[in-house]
């Protein structure tokens, strides 16, 4: 028990990330007084795990805060929403006081974010980080996405750059954390400032957006090689192994190799992913994702295809049922006769294209939020702090640096002229992989979203012409002509006209 202000920094919630957190924390030297809402869980973790008298164990909050010198920096770990509410009020029964910076390191909603910081600022100052990279993340280095007051940031800079994943100044690459057991000193730490108020957890709901379709994305590489090659799991799990040493190198494909060829614990002549049922879970920041392009009008397509493709999947006894009644192209095994390795490498150029178009639109949301928020984002930065760390962690991420450092108003990531070059090399086989996916009625929705993206950013002409005679036909809606100046608004009185009379519509596009 804590009765004098020792400890460096709070943190509030002892699941397996608060507890990962607090010993990253404790090992790069900083005294960690920690607290659960369950006492029992916080004596036992102390108990656990005391890395050289690095946590001290409070068992009020009362004593958390006691705890902890001034300014007090006090993290909380608790699930996003409403809990997140909640303690702050009981930290401020417990004495918080207006210097102190409360830190919400949760998947919180930035919207949320952005409320917290106004409604809380006479009483504390109101922080939020973003934190990526799963359980081992939270223990051995995460990538953090922190947003709020900068003064606030100064506190914790120093926090936040220890504990962060570390990547080589020079190739962008994660070095280990942990040589012989000691925390690794020096590379450039995976955290930056982001911006105010709700900018960094903004930037971790785009970070999660894209994790949903990059994801996505690798499940359907492994559909195609299993519904087009028949290839097993370990033999893709071989491909994906391949694939890492190459320009798809990341954490989602290394993690993917071994997922595959992981041996059923149940049936150990089998192989693990054959006996996972095929229903996805999510806990929403995908569809925020989502949700976010559509409110803004930002076409992240492929995005929210990789949600929807989640709520397909959740429909399993329909879908078990719907495919004993809608027949599609005949299934043969392996359908595909030409070359095996030629379509693979096509899968692999198809996954990479994709893989683009996924990146573009979390980078062509940030853009716009930016603007509707009025943050200033340093995209170049945010690309290096996912280089290491975070569940999205790849080669990958050094080019999007290099692309944003080249040109930091990029308009489009598929504009730079590495990845235009990429895409133009991959796209034969992108389209190949897409046909075949169509041709032989594999599901490759994400495959498709993101070359329908592709293709429609490229077009300078939409049907979206067609589209705005239809509005102006049925409900009056004017429209824009190709031979007046933008902003000049039409309308034709359509069906009694048999010489049709044009009206200048005054103003922006009106209609009912
Ligand atoms: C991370 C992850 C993490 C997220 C999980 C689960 O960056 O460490 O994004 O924050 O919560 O990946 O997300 P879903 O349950 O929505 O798949």
């Amino acid at each position: 028990m804590a009765n004098q202000a020792v400890a460096d920094v709070g943190l509030i919630g002892l699941a397996v990330m608060g507890e990962n957190l607090a010993l990253n924390m404790a090992d790069h030297g900083f005294k960690v007084a920690v607290y659960n809402r369950t006492t029992e869980i916080m004596r036992k973790f102390i108990a656990r795990e005391n890395p050289p008298g690095g946590l001290v164990g409070c068992e009020t909050l009362k004593e958390l805060v006691a705890a902890i010198k001034k300014p007090r920096k006090i993290i909380i770990l608790v699930k996003a929403g409403g809990a997140v509410d909640k303690v702050v009020q009981q930290l401020f029964e417990a004495g918080v006081e207006a210097d102190d910076i409360v830190v919400d390191c949760g998947n919180s909603l930035w919207t949320d974010t952005i409320r917290r910081e106004k409604e809380y600022a006479s009483r504390c100052k109101f922080f939020g980080s973003g934190v990526s990279g799963g359980e081992l993340g939270a223990r051995f280095g995460p990538s953090m996405m922190p947003g709020g007051d900068p003064d606030s940031w100064r506190h914790l800079n120093p926090i936040w750059e220890a504990v962060a994943a570390k990547v080589d100044a020079k190739t962008g690459k994660p070095l280990e954390s942990y040589v012989a057991g000691k925390p690794v000193i020096g590379g450039v730490p995976c955290t930056t400032y982001i911006g105010p108020n709700g900018a960094g957890h903004y930037v971790k709901m785009i970070h999660n957006g894209i994790e949903y379709i990059d994801m996505q994305l690798i499940g359907e590489a492994y559909s195609l090689m299993s519904n087009l090659l028949g290839m097993k799991a370990p033999e893709i799990g071989k491909v994906f192994e391949q694939w890492n040493s190459g320009d798809l190198d990341s954490y989602l494909i290394q993690i993917t190799a071994d997922i595959l060829q992981q041996r059923d614990p149940v049936h150990p002549e089998g192989y693990l992913v054959d006996y996972v049922l095929d229903t996805a879970g999510q806990k929403g920041t995908g569809k925020w994702t989502s949700t976010n392009a559509l409110d803004m009008g930002i076409p992240a397509n492929s995005i929210a295809e990789a949600v929807f493709a989640r709520c397909m999947s959740a429909l399993k006894e329909e879908r078990v049922e719907a495919s004993k009644h809608l027949k599609g192209p005949p299934l043969l095994s392996p359908s595909y006769t030409g070359n095996r390795e030629e379509l693979i490498n096509a899968i692999r150029d198809a996954l990479y294209c994709s893989k683009i178009c996924a990146y573009a639109q979390g980078f062509q949301l940030m853009r716009e939020a930016q603007k509707e928020y009025k943050w200033v984002l340093n995209f170049a930065e945010i690309a290096a702090i996912w280089r290491g760390g975070c569940i999205i962690r790849a080669r990958f991420l050094q080019k999007i640096t290099d692309a944003y450092t080249r040109n930091k108003s990029l308009v489009n990531l598929m504009l730079d002229p590495y990845f235009n070059g990429q895409i133009q090399q991959g796209q034969a086989n992108w389209r190949k992989i897409v046909s075949l996916a169509a041709a032989n009625g594999v599901a490759a929705p994400a495959f498709m979203s993101a070359l329908a993206y592709y293709d429609g950013y490229r077009s300078a002409r939409l049907p979206a012409n067609l589209l705005q005679g239809q509005r102006d036909y049925f409900g009056a809606h004017t429209y824009e002509r190709t031979d007046a100046p933008r902003g000049k608004f039409f309308h034709l009185d359509w069906p009694e006209q048999t010489r049709p009379q044009i009206t200048i519509i005054p103003g922006s596009g009106g209609g009912h």
